[in-house]
Order: C-alpha cells, then sequence, then structure tokens
C-alpha cells in the first residue's frame, strides 16, 4: 500500500491505456485526429504516457495552449472564447492552428495570424447537452456563429471550422443524426475547408460503445467534404481512471451517520455541486454513512456510501471518477490540504507525483 498521504487524487494508468487503446483504435479506424481537450483534464505528469495515442492537445486559454504545447507537444490547437490584444502574439507562438469564437475576434486577428492556419467556431444551434449550464446551444449562446452571411464572410481567411455540439453522447444514432443535419445545413461551406474538428462530447470509450460505426462515420464525413476530420476528446479520454482517495477524520450520528473525511467536494470535486450530482462512492455492505467534507459549507456532502463493516476513524474511502473536470477545478477553498497527486503504474506500484504544500495556498493570494 502507498504511503501518500490522503488526500489524494491517484491515476491508474492502466485504465488509462484502456481508454488511450480505444483512442488510438479509432484515429486508425477513422483516419481521424484525437487531440486531448486540457479543459477536461490537464495533469501533464500523465502527458508522456497519453502522448503515443493521441495527435496533441487543444485548449481554452492561453494557459492552457502554453502548457499543451510545452508538455504534450505534437499538434496544439489554440481556442478561446476571446483573445486579448496582450495574449495574441503569444498564443499564435504555440499554435499549429488558430480557432476564433467570433467573425469579430477573426477580423481583429487574423492578419496577426496568417502564418498559421485559422479556423472559426461554428454553432450548429443543437447540441446533446441536458444541462442549461453547459449547453453551447442555449438561446443567446456566444459559443460560436451560426449565420450562414458571417460563415460566409470569413471563408477567405480560414480553413477549418470548430463545432462542439456533443455532451457526454453515448448515443451513436444520435451523433449519426446530428451530422446528417450538419452535412445538410452547413454542407456547402465544408466543401470549401481543409479540416472540420467536432469537438468533444462523444463518449466512444464507454462500455458497449459502438467503435466501428463511429470510424466509419468518420471516414465517410472527411471522405464526402475532403476534409481532415478532429475529435477534441475530454471525458471520454480519461473516464474512470482516476479516484480521490480520502480518510475518516470523524463521525457524528445527528439523526443518520455521517462521516467526515479529509476531504470536500467544493473544493476537490467541485463539478459534481455545480450540476447537483453525488460523488461515485462504495455502495455495498449494510453499514449506510453520509460522507461530508471538512470545510464550513453546510451542504459540503459528497453523498451517501455503504460499506460491509462499521467506519473507523482512519478509514480510506476511495470515490470514483475524480480525473473528468475534477482535478482542473480543485481550489483552496476553506485553505483545506489539497490533494497530492499520485500515478498508479502500469506494475501496481504507486508514485506521488506533486503536493500542494501550504507556500502553493500563500502564493495563490497575497
Ligand atoms: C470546444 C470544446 N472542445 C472539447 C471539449 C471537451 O468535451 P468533453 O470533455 O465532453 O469531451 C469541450 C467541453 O466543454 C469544449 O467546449
Amino acid at each position: 500500500m502507498t504511503q501518500v498521504q490522503t488526500p489524494f487524487y491517484l491515476i491508474d494508468m492502466a485504465a488509462l491505456r484502456a481508454n488511450m487503446e480505444k483512442v488510438a483504435r479509432l484515429r486508425d479506424a477513422s483516419g481521424a485526429k484525437a487531440l486531448l481537450a486540457l479543459k477536461c483534464f490537464a495533469t501533464w505528469s500523465a502527458f508522456d504516457f497519453m502522448r503515443d495515442y493521441m495527435d496533441g492537445t487543444t485548449s481554452s486559454s492561453l494557459f492552457e495552449l502554453r502548457l499543451g504545447h510545452e508538455e504534450f507537444g505534437k499538434e496544439t490547437h489554440a481556442y478561446s472564447v476571446a483573445w486579448a490584444d496582450h495574449e495574441i502574439d503569444e498564443a499564435i507562438s504555440y499554435s499549429d492552428k488558430i480557432i476564433f469564437n467570433s467573425l469579430g475576434q477573426l477580423d481583429r486577428f487574423a492578419d496577426k495570424a496568417s502564418g498559421i492556419a485559422r479556423g472559426l467556431r461554428l454553432n450548429p444551434r443543437f447540441s446533446t447537452s441536458g444541462f442549461d449550464l453547459a449547453d453551447p446551444a442555449r438561446p443567446f449562446s456566444r459559443l460560436g456563429e451560426w449565420d450562414i452571411a458571417r460563415l460566409d464572410a470569413a471563408l477567405d481567411r480560414i480553413s477549418g471550422v470548430m463545432i462542439h455540439y456533443n455532451c457526454e453522447n453515448g448515443d451513436f444514432d444520435l451523433f449519426d443524426h446530428q451530422l446528417s443535419r450538419i452535412e445538410a445545413e452547413f454542407g456547402d461551406i465544408l466543401h470549401k475547408l481543409d479540416w472540420v474538428s467536432l469537438g468533444g462530447g462523444i463518449h466512444f470509450t464507454g462500455d458497449g460503445y459502438p467503435l466501428d460505426k463511429l470510424a466509419d462515420r468518420l471516414k465517410a464525413f472527411q471522405d464526402k467534404f475532403s476534409v481532415q476530420a478532429y475529435l477534441e476528446p475530454g471525458e471520454a479520454s480519461i473516464t474512470k481512471t482516476a479516484t480521490l482517495e480520502v480518510s475518516v477524520l470523524d463521525i457524528i450520528n445527528n439523526g443518520k451517520d455521517v462521516a467526515i473525511v479529509d476531504s470536500s467536494i467544493e473544493a476537490h470535486m467541485l463539478d459534481l455541486l455545480i450540476y447537483r450530482e453525488t460523488a461515485k462512492l462504495p455502495q455495498q455492505g449494510e453499514h449506510p454513512y453520509q460522507i461530508a467534507g471538512k470545510t464550513c459549507l453546510a451542504g459540503d456532502i459528497f453523498g451517501e456510501a455503504r460499506f460491509d463493516a462499521p467506519l473507523q476513524i482512519g478509514d480510506r474511502i476511495s470515490i470514483a471518477d475524480a480525473a473528468g473536470y475534477t482535478m482542473v477545478k480543485k481550489n483552496w477553498f476553506n485553505g483545506v490540504n489539497m490533494p497530492s497527486i499520485a500515478i498508479r503504474e502500469l506494475d501496481g506500484t504507486i508514485r506521488a507525483v506533486r503536493s500542494f504544500p501550504y507556500a502553493d495556498y500563500k502564493a495563490s493570494l497575497s
């Protein structure tokens, strides 16, 4: 067993390899390229391993872009909802392609970026997102252009578009149907391009996903429009590859048994709170507990769990699915110890790769 002090995120390289092998299979069978979306997972200690299976990275800010360029390499796509004047030269210096979110940003920066491939975000005005908060097609969405006249006005300066409209979509038929809509509605534009990124959100590493059908569909799309397709898998790349390891600090009973752990959903799994989901906790056994965090927030509750035996102070609990949109959102709320990062290597050994001492907390403010 490891000596790493809880709390820590634990990345399992065997699970990561299983996902990466699916990514590589899809690339080989379809000819599409796969870029890791750093907004979802930017734990760069894993990049040396992931690099062999993927084509590069895509980004949502200057810092993500720089990290992808420095630590992952290969092909680097730059995207931001809005670039600032003081960022643009540096952004271009790291990028193979830059994707502007609006015609206004393209107008402003197209000349500066003329030495690299330029693209525009296309918003098809539909998506698979069930959450308004994360729906790029929500009313008045600022994410991309959809008006054909405005897209046409960009064509003399762009060689591709990025269309992100899927969200944890594990339904191939829905993907197929929506891609056909895009082909029908935007086909005239797609025919004039060299590359099309279909964004992230396709859950193709999930159990039972028809990977071969997806590969054939992507191949047909590329052949029809003579374009290079890109995918930007975030969640699909790292789903089920990490846990958050915590220890029980106290057990109280206020009508139900509550185990307080040395972590916090607010600080260490914030995405679950935002989307009002509960953490994936052990569910086997006769002994139920609510698992709660140690911040002052009354609702700092990971969720309900069950165990084979009564919990004891010091017991370890493993919270599943702690990679995507989790480590990237950790924060210093309440000054609670930030989880370290550890890797379970393919041979089972556990290696601590990063801890966040008081100096990091202090340096995050002034
Ligand atoms: C433009 C873009 N690309 C890729 C992704 C990654 O999506 P996912 O993690 O669902 O694969 C996102 C997620 O919001 C995105 O906005």
